[in-house]
C-alpha cells in the first residue's frame, strides 16, 4: 500500500511517500481502508521534534483517520466490519491507505456525515466540548478565545454561547482570519499578530473583565492577561502552546487576584477528549458544529500540508485522501 513514512525528525521533507506492507490487526485491533486523514497542528510539532514522538522513525506517520473497517483482530466486535468509523492510532500509521488502530479508539460516523467532515471536526470538537464543560460558564460571563479562526478555537467560538458565554472576545491572525472568527460567533476580534494585543484587549474590555480565557497561545502573553481578569472567579484553561511554551504563570501571579489556572492536558484529560468524539460527530451531523475543510489533498501531498500549516495559511482543516 502507499503510505507516508516519517524518515527522521525534521522539516516537512522528512514525510516521504513509499510502498509499505499493508498492516493486519492484532488482538483488540482493527484495520480501516482510509477515506480521509486529518492533518493536525500538533502533528507538525511531533514531526519537527518539538514534541516527543511516541515511536522512533522511520515509521508510517499519523494519528487519526476516517474510513471503513475492513479487517478485525481477535476480541473485536464483529459487527464493526464494514462500518464507517474514525480511529486514533497508537502513535503512528494513519497517513496510509490502510490504518491499524485499537478497536477501543473507534468513533462511529453517523450516516449523514461524510468521512472528510468527520475527520475534519473530530479533534476540534472533542477538545472544545470538555474545555467548555470545564469552564462551567454561568450565562452572564465574558470569555476570551485565542486563535479562534481555526482548529479547537473555531469549535469553541461556534459553541461558546450555547454553553453559557454572554460575550465572546476572540483573537486571530490578520484581517481574513479575524473576519472568519467573527462569522463563527465572536462579538469582537483582536489581531494577535500585534505584539501589544493584550493592551488592545484591555481597551476593548473598557473596564469590564474576562471571566474565562481559553489559552492556546501560552508563553509570556498569558501573564499579560491576568490584570484583565475577574478577581476570584477568573479562570484560565491552558490547553495549547502556540507560542512555543505553555502559559508562563506561577502561583504568585494568580494569588493576588484569586485566579485559577486549569491545565487541560495529560493522559486523563486526553481520555476525556477521546470520550467526547461521539458527541462531536453528532453535533456535526445535527449542524450545531460545522466542520471546516480548507482543502483536500492527495496522500502523497502530506509534506505540502505540513508546510501550509506551518505557514499558518489554512482556514480550516487540511484532509488527505489516499
Ligand atoms: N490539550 C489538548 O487536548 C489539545 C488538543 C489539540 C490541540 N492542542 C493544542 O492547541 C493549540 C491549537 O491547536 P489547533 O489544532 O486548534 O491548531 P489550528 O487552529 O489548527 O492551527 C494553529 C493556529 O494557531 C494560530 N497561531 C497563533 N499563534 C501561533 C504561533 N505562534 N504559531 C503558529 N500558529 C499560531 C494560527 O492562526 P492565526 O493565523 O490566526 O494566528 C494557526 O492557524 C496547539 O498548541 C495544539 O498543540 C491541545
Amino acid at each position: 500500500m502507499q503510505a507516508i513514512v516519517m524518515t527522521g525528525i525534521g522539516g516537512p521533507e522528512v514525510l516521504v511517500a513509499q510502498d509499505v506492507a499493508t498492516p493486519h490487526p492484532g488482538v483488540g485491533e482493527l484495520v480501516i481502508r482510509a477515506e480521509a486523514i486529518p492533518v493536525l497542528f500538533p502533528e507538525t510539532k511531533l514531526r519537527s521534534g518539538e514534541f516527543p514522538m511516541p515511536v522512533e522513525p522511520p515509521v508510517v506517520f499519523g494519528f487519526q483517520a476516517a474510513g471503513v473497517v475492513v479487517e478485525i483482530g481477535d476480541e473485536v466486535d464483529a459487527t464493526l466490519l464494514g462500518r464507517r468509523v474514525t480511529v486514533a492510532t497508537a502513535g503512528f500509521g494513519s497517513y496510509a491507505e490502510f490504518v491499524c488502530a485499537p478497536a477501543s479508539s473507534v468513533t462511529m460516523i453517523p450516516e449523514d456525515l461524510s468521512s472528510a467532515d468527520a475527520a475534519a471536526v473530530l479533534m476540534d470538537g472533542s477538545v472544545a466540548l470538555p474545555l467548555l464543560a470545564t469552564a462551567a460558564l454561568t450565562g452572564s460571563e465574558t470569555v476570551l478565545i485565542e486563535a479562534a479562526a481555526t482548529g479547537v478555537g473555531s469549535a469553541l467560538t461556534q459553541l461558546a454561547r450555547e454553553f453559557g458565554a454572554a460575550r465572546v472576545i476572540a483573537t486571530a491572525g490578520g484581517p481574513e482570519k479575524s473576519m472568519r472568527a467573527k462569522a463563527l460567533g465572536a462579538d469582537e476580534v483582536i489581531d494577535h499578530t500585534a505584539p501589544d494585543w493584550p493592551t488592545r484587549l484591555r481597551e476593548t474590555l473598557d473596564g469590564t473583565t474576562l471571566d474565562v480565557v481559553f489559552d492556546s497561545i501560552g508563553g509570556t502573553t498569558a501573564r499579560d492577561l491576568l490584570a484583565a481578569m475577574t478577581p476570584v472567579r477568573g479562570r484560565i484553561l491552558s490547553y495549547g502552546w502556540l507560542s512555543g511554551a505553555p502559559a508562563q504563570i506561577s502561583a504568585m501571579d494568580l494569588l493576588p487576584h484569586g485566579l485559577t489556572l486549569t491545565a487541560c492536558a495529560g493522559p486523563d484529560w486526553l481520555a476525556e477528549v477521546s470520550r467526547s468524539g461521539t458527541a462531536a460527530l453528532e453535533r456535526a451531523t445535527a449542524g450545531t458544529l460545522t466542520p471546516r475543510i480548507d482543502s483536500v489533498l492527495s496522500l502523497d501531498e502530506a509534506a505540502k500540508a505540513h508546510r501550509l500549516i506551518e505557514q499558518r495559511s489554512p482556514i480550516g482543516k487540511i484532509v488527505l485522501r489516499p
